[in-house]
């Protein structure tokens, strides 16, 4: 192949990409949120397709262009998210859960907007648990051979932590970013590792979030059982 060719060697495949963020409401005009810009998702969106795969980006909440040549499903709770991935899971050869899932969710929903009354303090916000997708497609596979991939950004023991929450999830890859310093949400490059269940550690040097998609589906690649 010419130098800047992509060999299509997810030719035959069809991936599922999660990216962006959930948002949770409270009332008609507010919810809780995160700060993932769904740009590393995208770009494992984009990478995957170029590189021949039918691509399904399940995106919440990213305001990004749609890209070329990829099935897009819009989502915005956990709950919405949960759905679309099962779905679209179903039929995949390999699965990546970009998007950051709130871990919760407001446990009553204000059919009207909340309002502050004189001389009263706010009433407390009561959480309940969201589902665990990437528990959930992780631990029970939906076609044996399906290549399920987390992320996880941590701080503090970051390798330690990503190997127990690897295990946890049942996955077969798991990037994981250390957050700081220039590590900031809405960046346009990223820096990480990527843990493989059977031991492997690939360091991805800081760099565009189309190299470390690659280096996802360089590793995904080869882990896929034959077309
Ligand atoms: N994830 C998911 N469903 C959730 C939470 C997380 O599918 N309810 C997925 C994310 O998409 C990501 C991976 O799990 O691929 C790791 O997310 P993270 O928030 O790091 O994991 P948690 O299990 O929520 O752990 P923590 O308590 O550190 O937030
Ligand atoms: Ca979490």
């Amino acid at each position: 192949l010419a130098r800047g060719v992509t060999a299509p060697d997810l030719a035959g495949r069809h991936v599922v990409v999660s990216a962006g963020g959930t948002r949770e409401p409270l009332d008609p005009v507010r919810f809780l949120g995160n700060r993932s810009s769904g740009k590393q998702g995208y770009a494992l969106a984009r990478t995957a397709a170029a590189r021949g795969a039918r691509v399904t980006l399940i995106e919440a909440n990213t305001g990004l262009p749609d890209p070329a040549g990829v099935d897009i499903v819009r989502v915005g709770t956990a709950v919405q998210l949960r759905e679309a991935v099962l779905k679209a899971t179903a039929d995949a050869d390999a699965v990546v859960m970009a998007a950051a899932v709130a871990d919760f969710r407001p446990a009553d929903y204000a059919q009207g907007k909340i309002k502050k009354k004189d001389g009263q303090e706010p009433a407390p916000i009561a959480l309940v648990r969201n589902p665990d997708i990437l528990q959930e497609i992780g631990t029970e596979r939906a076609r044996p051979g399906q290549v399920i991939v987390g992320f996880a950004a941590e701080t503090d023991d970051v390798l330690a932590n990503g190997r127990a929450k690897l295990r946890r999830k049942g996955c077969d890859l798991l990037v994981v970013n250390e957050v700081g310093e220039r590590k900031t949400f809405g960046a346009e490059e990223n820096e990480a590792v990527i843990l493989a269940a059977d031991g492997g550690e690939t360091p991805v040097p800081y760099g565009p979030k189309d190299a470390l998609a690659d280096a996802v589906w360089d590793l995904v690649v080869p882990a896929l059982g034959s077309v």
